[in-house]
């Protein structure tokens, strides 16, 4: 059964085209690699023994995208993770996120509607919530008006998506992730942000690896239990075998409805301290780390309740916060060369 995973070389997609493949499904991935690279495609057979086809163009080409749907007529599900993702450029360059996250998007559901491609999984965000009234925050949790460009470009995916779905015979499900982090325990594949890392747990690998002379904490003044922002960080081999999930779910027809949200996290939140403490335990290495002032735009604390998602789709994240590190400092390590 073909899947198509659009974003397949990058980050949570390369891991989620593995998982697919040693669940016996064949996969063509679409990227155009504007952040991500194509030798990711030889890992992942390295590590399935199955080369999935890469075929490399912009799905904001509506044309190309036309044309690729025609030739792969087999397509059963789509999973669509191609999206620019740094909140930052966002705020700096709101076009090309709209451009790029929302033309993409309404691409492929035309292209599925011609070609009758029925089951699409789609990458959201707990940036949906904002900063919740309640925590554990639940998927009845009210959306707030999003903090940045990338986080509406999610939040107008999942309702471009939903007012589809009432015109064509499709069926979707959004996966809000929290936070992702760790690798492939291979150390095959992982995170390779480009440049500076805007995220904490690629920064503390390469500040450990002397890549980044210091790590900033932003923020020791928050009300949480350390002062330090709390964040549900979840493996993102854990992220990626609830995409096979949810894809066979849809297969299978087992929805409840046409549109279904479910939260991907561990129900867990962790401070960026905790973080940093779990990482020298596990990798042995001091980190050179300073508390400064708060990032604008980052909420206090976040993390899910994965109890509907746990119930529903009978996965859980099954990762402890030691063995992200672990896998994130092992991924860093082998990826330098330096193990
Ligand atoms: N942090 C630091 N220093 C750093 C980087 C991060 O202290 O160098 C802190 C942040 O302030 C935050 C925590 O570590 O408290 C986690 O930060 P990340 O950047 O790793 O993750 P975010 O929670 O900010 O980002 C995530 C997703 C985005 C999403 C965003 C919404 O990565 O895709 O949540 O808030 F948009």
């Amino acid at each position: 059964m073909k899947i198509l995973v659009t974003g397949g070389t990058g980050y949570i997609g390369s891991h989620t085209v593995v998982e697919l493949q040693q669940q016996g499904f064949e996969v063509v991935i679409v990227d155009n690699l504007s952040n991500s690279q194509a030798s990711v495609v030889d890992a992942i057979e390295k590590i399935s023994g199955v080369r999935p086809l890469l075929e490399v163009f912009d799905l904001v080409d509506k044309e190309k995208t036309a044309d690729f749907f025609h030739q792969h007529n087999d397509i059963k599900g789509v999973i669509h993770f191609a999206a620019f993702k740094a909140v930052g450029e966002s705020v700096a360059k709101p076009l090309l996120y709209y451009r790029n996250n929302l033309v993409s998007l309404m691409n492929i559901l035309e292209s599925m509607g011609e070609n009758k491609v029925e089951n699409l999984v789609f990458s959201s965000s707990c940036t949906v919530y904002g900063q919740p009234d309640e925590l554990p925050v639940s998927e009845k949790a009210p959306i707030k008006k999003a903090e940045s460009p990338y986080g509406n470009t999610k939040q107008i995916s999942e309702e471009v998506i939903q007012d589809t779905l009432k015109s064509l015979p499709l069926k979707a499900i959004a996966l809000r992730y929290f936070n992702p982090i760790g690798a492939h325990e291979s150390a095959l594949i992982g995170e390779l942000p480009l440049g500076v890392p805007n995220n904490l747990v690629p920064f503390i690998t390469q500040t450990a690896i002397g890549i980044r002379q210091q790590l900033n904490v932003f923020g020791d003044d928050y009300n949480t239990p350390d002062g330090t922002a709390v964040r549900d960080y979840i493996h993102v081999v854990d992220l990626a075998q609830a995409h096979v999930v949810a894809v066979k779910r849809m297969i299978e027809n087992r929805m409840k409805h046409n549109f279904e949200i479910f939260n991907l996290g561990t129900g867990n939140g962790f401070s960026v301290l905790e973080v940093i403490k779990s990482f020298e335990k596990v990798s042995g290495e001091k980190l050179n780390y300073k508390i400064v002032g708060r990032r604008a735009g980052d909420v206090e604390q976040v993390w899910a309740d994965p109890s509907w998602s746990n119930e529903e789709l009978g996965w859980k994240a099954k990762k402890s916060l030691d063995e992200m590190n672990a896998s994130a400092w092992k991924w860093e390590k082998a990826y330098r060369g330096k193990e």
